[in-house]
């Protein structure tokens, strides 16, 4: 009898850790929500990761404080190996409005609200974004945007977004440079996604 109560002591106080640990409450409701991102880091096979992982590190944490599931873009077809690489070709598709193929679908009918981060490439989002955005349909979804940069801050990307869904409510959430990011202990990542988290 002793032992069947301290069990369910036990068990008690485990899942009162594991829920603090794991789920942090908002006045959002985030049951529909998705969180989706383009990093450079997973873009670029062998980009000098010390200046790369900014977005992903925001990502997967504003996954875990929410429970939404976290989604990558990602393009069929990698940049280059070194930041002179990568730019070339990304100024070549932004002066083309290319749309680079993706590597698989990422739908969003099932959600009211994406949690939508990428890096500032020159001065707005990665065309692999304006690819996405072309294959889904937005009408009434809210779209919080998370952005890193190296010094331009939001630039164009706002407005580009804005005005590339029209028929989407689309909201700033938080913009940090990528390397403040990277040199942030977790539980300066876990304070800043809570903080942002709480305006919504
Ligand atoms: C092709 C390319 C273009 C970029 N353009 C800009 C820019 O216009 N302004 C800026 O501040 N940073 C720019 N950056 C820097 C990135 O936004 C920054 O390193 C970001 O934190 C990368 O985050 P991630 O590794 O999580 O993707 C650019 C980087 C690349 C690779």
């Amino acid at each position: 009898m002793l032992s069947a109560v301290k069990k369910v002591v036990v068990g008690l106080c485990l899942s009162v850790v594991f829920m603090s640990a794991s789920t942090v409450s908002f006045a959002y409701d985030f049951s529909k929500s998705a969180v989706v991102y383009f990093s450079t880091r997973n873009n670029t096979p062998n980009y000098d990761p010390a200046k790369v992982g900014s977005i992903e590190r925001l990502a997967k944490e504003i996954g875990a404080q929410t429970n939404a599931p976290v989604l990558e873009i990602r393009t069929a077809k990698p940049y280059g190996e070194t930041y002179d690489e990568t730019a070339i070709m990304a100024r070549q598709e932004l002066a083309d409005k290319t749309l680079p193929a993706l590597a698989q679908d990422i739908a969003i009918g099932d959600y009211d609200t994406i949690i939508l981060g990428f890096p500032i490439w020159f001065g707005s989002y990665p065309r692999a974004i304006a690819t996405w955005f072309n294959s889904q349909d937005f009408s009434g979804k809210k779209v919080y945007l998370f952005v890193t940069y190296g010094s331009s801050g939001w630039a164009q990307s706002f407005d580009d977004t804005k005005a590339a869904l029209p028929n989407a409510q689309v909201m700033q959430l938080f913009d940090r440079k990528g390397r403040e990011v990277k040199a942030m202990s977790d539980e300066q990542v876990q304070e800043l996604i809570k903080e942002s988290l709480s305006k919504m």
